[in-house]
C-alpha cells in the first residue's frame, strides 16, 4: 500500500495520543513493529506563535545547546523523533486554513512523512475553538483546511475523524477528504459525543472504506487477536492501535505475528536484534527475559527513560514518566509496590521497584 509515495509495509499503527506519544514511546512501538507512529497532536497555532518562546527548565540543556532550532519552540519537544521509527506521521490541529498550511511548512517537521491533520478530538476546549471534531459539522471549512495543507505540503497529507460530531457524517465526510486531496484517512468510529465510551461502529468503518479509492485505516478497541480480526474484517487498510498499546508495547509484536500467521519470535531474540536496546539491556536481563516473557516490560521502560534522557531534564522525566512506569507495572499485582511507583521521585528507584515487581511475579 502507499500513503502518497510512503511505502507502507505493514498494516499496524501507533496512534496519536496526547500526553503519550512522546520521542521514546513512539520509537520502542517503532521497533516491535508499528509500521506508522504518529505524534500527538500539535497546535498549528502553538507552532506559529511558540517561536521565540523559550522552552522552560524541562529539557536538557545539552540537547538544547546543540539544538537551537528546538530551543526556540514550545511545541518543539512534541517533534522529536529517534531515527529507528519507521514511518513518521506528525499530527497538527487547528481552524485556521493560512495556520494549518503555515505549520505543514514549518521546518520543525521537516524529519516527518506524512502530515496528518486532527478532525476528531472531542476535548471541549478544542471543539469550542472550531478545532479537532467541531470540523466535521463544518465540510466547506474542513475542506478549506485540507486543500491549503495539500497545497503547500511536500508530504502526503492524511486526515482523521469520527463517526460524526452528534450525527453519523462519516461517509460524507471521507468523500469530501478524498476530494480535498488527502492521501489516506483514518475513522474511529465513535461520535464526538461518545467520547471514548460506547462500542466501536464497525459498519461505518465499512461503508468508509467503500466509499472512497484512497487507503482507509480504523482505529478504535483493538486490544487482541479477536478484535483486531474484527476491525480486519472491515476491510480497512491499516490499524491504529492506542489505548492496548499502554505499558504494552509488545502488542505491535505479538499482533503482526497473527496478522502475518508467523511463528512466534521468542523475546529474548527479538529484543537482541539491531542493537536498539543494546544501550539498555544485560546479561541479568536476558536471563530474566528468558524465564519470564513479561519482564520485557521493565526493558521497555528502561529504554523509555534512556531516549527521554536525551532530550528532557531529570525533574520532569520523573513526574512525565509516572503515569508509564504504571502502566508498565499494570499488569502485576502488589499494591504495595506499585504505590512507590507512584509517589517516587527518583526514575532508577522506580526502574528498581518495577523490576521487583516483575520478578516477584504476581501476576493476575
Ligand atoms: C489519552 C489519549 C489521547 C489521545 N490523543 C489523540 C490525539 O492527540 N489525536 C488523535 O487523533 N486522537 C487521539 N486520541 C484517540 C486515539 O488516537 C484513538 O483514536 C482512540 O483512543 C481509539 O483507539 P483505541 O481504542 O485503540 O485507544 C487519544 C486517545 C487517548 C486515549
Amino acid at each position: 500500500m502507499k500513503i502518497g509515495n510512503v511505502q507502507v509495509n505493514n498494516k499496524l499503527f501507533l496512534a496519536p495520543m496526547a500526553g503519550v506519544t512522546d520521542v521514546g514511546f513512539r520509537a520502542i512501538a517503532s521497533f516491535f513493529g508499528a509500521e506508522i507512529t504518529y505524534t500527538e497532536m500539535v497546535s498549528a497555532k502553538g507552532l506559529i506563535y511558540g517561536k521565540g518562546k523559550a522552552l522552560s527548565n524541562s529539557v536538557n540543556s545539552k540537547f538544547l545547546k546543540e539544538n537551537p532550532k528546538f530551543a526556540q519552540n514550545k511545541s518543539a519537544w512534541l517533534l522529536l523523533n529517534e531515527q529507528n521509527d519507521k514511518i513518521k506521521a506528525v499530527q497538527i490541529f487547528g481552524s485556521d486554513s493560512k495556520f494549518m498550511a503555515k505549520a505543514c511548512e514549518d521546518e520543525l517537521l521537516d524529519d516527518f512523512d506524512i502530515i496528518d491533520i486532527n478532525m476528531g478530538c472531542p476535548a471541549p476546549k478544542i471543539i469550542k475553538n472550531g478545532e479537532g471534531s467541531a470540523l466535521m459539522e463544518n465540510l466547506d471549512l474542513a475542506q478549506e483546511i485540507i486543500v491549503s495543507c495539500c497545497k503547500v505540503s511536500k508530504r502526503p497529507v492524511t486526515v482523521k475523524f469520527r463517526k460524526g460530531f452528534k450525527q453519523d457524517n462519516a461517509v460524507l465526510f471521507a468523500k469530501m477528504c478524498e476530494q480535498a486531496g488527502a492521501s489516506a484517512i483514518t475513522i474511529h468510529a465513535r461520535l464526538m459525543t461518545q467520547g471514548y465510551s460506547g462500542v466501536v461502529d464497525y459498519e461505518t468503518i465499512k461503508k468508509v472504506k467503500e466509499c472512497v479509492s484512497i487507503p482507509v485505516f480504523g482505529s478504535g478497541d483493538v486490544k487482541d487477536k479477536e478484535s483486531l480480526k474484527k476491525m480486519l474484517e472491515t476491510n480497512v487498510d491499516g490499524v491504529l492501535i492506542g489505548r492496548a498499546s499502554f505499558g504494552n508495547l509488545e502488542i505491535f509484536k505479538q499482533l503482526n505475528e497473527f496478522v502475518k500467521n508467523a511463528e512466534p519470535v521468542s523475546m529474548v531474540s527479538f529484543v537482541t536484534k539491531d542493537n536498539f536496546f543494546s544501550d539498555v539491556l544485560t546479561q541479568d536481563d536476558l536471563k530474566n527475559l528468558e524465564n519470564n516473557e513479561k519482564y520485557v516490560k521493565y526493558i521497555c521502560a528502561k529504554k523509555h527513560i534512556s531516549i527521554l534522557r536525551k532530550y528532557f531534564s531529570e525533574s520532569y522525566i520523573v513526574k512525565y514518566m509516572r503515569k508509564h512506569m504504571l502502566w508498565y507495572a499494570g499488569c502485576f499485582k502488589n499494591p504495595l509496590l506499585k504505590q512507590e511507583i507512584a509517589k517516587s521521585e527518583n526514575l532508577d528507584y522506580s526502574l528498581k521497584i518495577l523490576k521487583e515487581l516483575i520478578l516477584s511475579d504476581k501476576q493476575s
